[in-house]
């Protein structure tokens, strides 16, 4: 039997002449750290409210552990939601907040007094029980939204950019703190983000989306090394892309004619076709290397620094070359051992970093 926990078939939800999500399929397994990334309008939202029931969808089925709840109301689901504007009441302190709704499932005082304290706990709030939202930080008060969709004990808890609203150091722990949570209670996560750091660093699998389409489905590892379009490459982090056009294929290799730089054989990975001008290659900054001397890499070009930036870790080098049409960024952490005179220099290329993409 196929194992996969939410199963979502061909599902699409129009608005007017809108199509917010356009006929999508995947699977999401049990105990998943699973994000939807992409631009503002993509359709992220529009997705997490059909997997809650907020949304019913235009055509398409859900699936959830085997069952079909394509037509259920959403407090039939065992799904929670948590919203980025976290919505938690200002005149009910923290423990009534956490508690709210649980009456409903006809729990015992005792068993919900339990339960509170577990998911306080969870969420790193023992003591705040008697606080009210204004006497609340930004963090804290995201961590009872957490703890009150956490308290129904769902099967899957979905977010949606439940971090936004953070400043970035907060953001970074509690990208910790919930990725770590989420490992320890084991509960399959649906996050949804506009972030492409904040997918990749939490996530075991990523699906980039873009115009209601997911343009790729991966673990973070291969979405940032494999890329499977030009959207996705320029999405997740940076990259230089260089206009090419594809020659003979040669096993796994093919024939590619990179700008006035010559012909390169290129691992194929995408099988793409021979002679095509739909095409492009991509490199990302960090592969290449900046250099006052020449190297005996697989490409060295003559370039001059146009400009840099200094970002302490590392400092981006923007480069002019006779042979690439664009600015070339390349990024290196070693900065205070390199002067450039003239601001002249050399950048150096392997072929095995070179990605092949199609256009589309
Ligand atoms: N209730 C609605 N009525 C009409 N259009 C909507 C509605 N909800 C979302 N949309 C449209 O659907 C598209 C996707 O929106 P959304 O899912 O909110 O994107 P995201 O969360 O990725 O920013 C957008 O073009 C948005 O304007
Ligand atoms: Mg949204």
């Amino acid at each position: 039997m196929n194992n996969s926990f939410i199963q979502i078939n061909q599902i699409s939800k129009h608005f007017g002449n809108v199509k917010a999500v356009d006929n999508v399929s995947f699977e999401i397994q049990e105990g998943e750290f699973f994000s939807l990334l992409g631009p503002s309008g993509c359709g992220k939202t529009t997705l997490l409210r059909l997997l809650a029931g907020f949304e019913y969808p235009t055509s398409g089925n859900l699936l959830l552990d085997g069952s079909d709840i394509t037509a259920l109301p959403p407090d039939k689901r065992p799904t929670n939601m948590v919203f980025q504007n976290y919505a938690i009441f200002p005149h009910i302190n923290v423990e009534k907040n956490i508690q709210f709704g649980l009456r409903k499932l006809g729990l015992t005082n005792e068993e919900i007094r339990e339960r509170v304290n577990d998911v306080l706990s969870l969420v790193k709030l023992e003591g705040y029980e008697e606080r009210f939202s204004s006497q609340l930080s930004g963090g804290q008060r995201q961590r009872v939204a957490l703890a009150r969709a956490l308290v129904r004990q769902p099967k899957v808890l979905l977010l949606d950019e439940p971090l936004g609203a953070l400043d970035k150091k907060l953001r970074d722990e509690m990208q910790l703190e919930l990725r770590t949570l989420q490992k320890n209670i084991g509960i399959t996560f649906v996050f949804v983000t506009h972030d492409q750091q904040e997918a990749i660093s939490m996530s075991d699998r990523v699906a980039v989306m873009s115009e209601g389409k997911i343009q790729q489905l991966s673990t973070p590892n291969e979405l940032y090394k494999n890329p499977h379009n030009i959207f996705v490459s320029d999405f997740i982090g940076e990259t230089n892309f260089l206009k090419a056009e594809t020659k003979s294929k040669d096993g796994e290799h093919i024939n590619v004619s990179i700008e006035k730089l010559g012909e390169f054989k290129i691992k194929n990975s995408l099988n793409i076709s021979e002679n095509s001008s739909d095409v492009i290659c991509s490199i990302r900054p960090e592969t290449m290397m900046i250099d006052k001397e020449k190297s005996d890499w697989d490409i060295c070009l003559e370039g001059k620094i146009k400009q840099t930036s200094y970002l302490g870790e590392i400092t981006k080098f923007y480069i002019e070359t006779k042979e690439i049409e664009k600015i070339i960024t390349v990024s290196s952490q070693y900065f205070d051992n390199q002067s450039f005179k003239n601001n002249d220099c050399f950048i150096s290329i392997n072929l095995d970093d070179i990605s092949l993409l199609n256009k589309k």
